[in-house]
């Protein structure tokens, strides 16, 4: 586990940080500004960053939705920067999401990824993501997703 690391709400401040871990880690197809800060808006108590000794080193992004009197979410998207992989970052970040989703009632976490990311396949199925099915040509680029799907009960 990385040392003395602290999982918080973003702030406007933390933007230029995130920014650059989102490059690093998705290039082109990267979120921008403007998207960060509407996710920011619509879903901001569950937009959280992992800030260790010196720098921030990692987000999750999750918004919920509640249709019939249930509540499900979406994991809309995480990254780490490259240079603090393998310690526990997101695992640090998942932990405060569910809890947080948790606490709210919400019954179940969903989220896309693409069929080729085979580590973030790999982290998702370590915190019990069920693959649910293939979305064919989900991405820009053609590539298949997988929907996964994890119960919060
Ligand atoms: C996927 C990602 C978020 C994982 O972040 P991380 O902080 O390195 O993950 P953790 O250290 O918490 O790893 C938790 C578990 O996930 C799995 N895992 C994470 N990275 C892995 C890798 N490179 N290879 C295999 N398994 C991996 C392992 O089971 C690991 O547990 P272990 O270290 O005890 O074996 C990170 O690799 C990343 O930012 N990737 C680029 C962005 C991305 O693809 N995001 C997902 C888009 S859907």
């Amino acid at each position: 586990m990385h040392e003395r690391l602290s999982i918080r709400r973003f702030r406007e401040c933390d933007m230029d940080a995130i920014l650059r871990i989102e490059h690093a880690s998705f290039r082109k197809d990267a979120y921008d500004r403007n998207l960060f800060a509407d996710f920011h808006h619509k879903c901001g108590d569950l937009f959280l960053v992992a800030e260790g000794t010196e720098r921030i080193c990692g987000y999750m992004l999750t918004c919920t939705r509640s249709r019939e009197g249930t509540q499900t979410a979406e994991l809309v998207s995480v990254a780490v920067a490259p240079e603090a992989r393998r310690e526990g970052v997101a695992s640090a970040l998942m932990d405060s999401t569910l809890h947080r989703l948790r606490r709210r009632g919400a019954k179940r976490l969903s989220l896309t990824v693409k069929v080729t990311n085979r580590h973030a396949v790999a982290f998702y199925r370590k915190y019990g993501f069920v693959q649910i099915r293939v979305l064919p040509r989900y991405y820009e680029d053609g590539k298949d997703a997988w929907l996964m799907v994890r119960d919060l009960a």
